[in-house]
């Protein structure tokens, strides 16, 4: 049994949520975060009652003071952080109404907040902890639909669908990606985005009725998380193998 620490933002229902049970049936220490500290506190208590070795801790991760409060806590209790998985975000576009010319402003720019800004936010805060890892990885989950090889490409499942704050969040995810693997190259911190598929969440209304189920999703994820194969140069993974940037 391993004995990691692994930190999941936006673990409180959906992806998050069963990521955090497949790390910790890993036997991986879980340390569970999300804005509601009640909603926190019952995967805390669900995840006991399991027997797993599972943390709570309130994170904004659009709030940079919040997600240095966390560092700090997280500090007391461990000396360093093994996996960081960006998973909390939002898509608001879904279900935004009222007529635009093409993006909805506020749902923009809550999105590109949530989706991109948050990940910098937590990064900056954890960064620290995750270098003193002996094999750090930062997960970034992403999506097929922020690949611009893929939004530009009729073959695609994805080619229909213009969701702008989305996919350019998750684009600069990418881009985030990529420019964090370059800059911790030598560290022997992994950087890695992963499309979990279309996965049946409260994401949006249409993912209500998605093929594949959170707990399958977060299998891949953890698999990602642990694969060797992650290189130094940041890479873009799905179910099937390396995607597009
Ligand atoms: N579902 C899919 O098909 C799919 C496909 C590709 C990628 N993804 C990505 O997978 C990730 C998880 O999505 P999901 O499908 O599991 O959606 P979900 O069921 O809606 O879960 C999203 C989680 O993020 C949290 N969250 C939202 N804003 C937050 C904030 N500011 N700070 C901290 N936590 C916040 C939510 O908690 P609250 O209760 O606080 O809102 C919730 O726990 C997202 O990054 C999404 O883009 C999903």
């Amino acid at each position: 049994m391993s004995e990691n620490t692994v930190l999941i933002t936006g673990a409180t229902r959906g992806i998050g949520r069963a990521t955090a049970t497949a790390f910790a049936r890993k036997g991986y220490r879980v340390v569970v975060t999300g804005r509601s500290p009640e909603a926190v506190a019952g995967v805390v208590r669900e995840m006991r009652a399991e027997g797993f070795a599972v943390e709570g801790e309130t994170l904004d991760v659009c709030s940079i003071d919040s997600a240095r409060c966390l560092a700090e806590s997280i500090a007391r209790r461990h000396e360093h952080l093994d996996v960081l998985v960006n998973n909390a975000g939002i898509l608001p576009e879904a279900t935004a109404s009222g007529a635009v010319n093409f993006a909805h402003l506020g749902a923009f720019t809550d999105t590109l907040m949530t989706n991109t800004f948050g990940p910098v936010n937590v990064v900056e805060a954890l960064l620290p902890l995750v270098r003193r890892a002996p094999a750090g990885h930062i997960v970034n989950i992403s999506t097929e639909m922020g690949s611009l090889t893929e939004q530009r490409n009729p073959g695609s499942a994805y080619y229909p669908m213009v969701v702008p704050g989305y996919q350019a969040s998750k684009a600069a995810l990418n881009s985030l990606t990529v420019g964090l693997a370059k800059q911790l190259a030598g560290t022997g911190v992994r950087v890695t985005s992963v499309c979990p598929g279309f996965v049946a969440t409260e994401l949006a209304p249409a993912a209500a009725d998605a093929p594949t189920a959170p707990a399958d999703a977060a299998q891949m994820i953890l698999a990602v998380a642990e694969s060797a194969e992650a290189t130094e140069a940041g890479a873009f993974v799905g179910a099937a193998g390396p995607i597009a940037w």
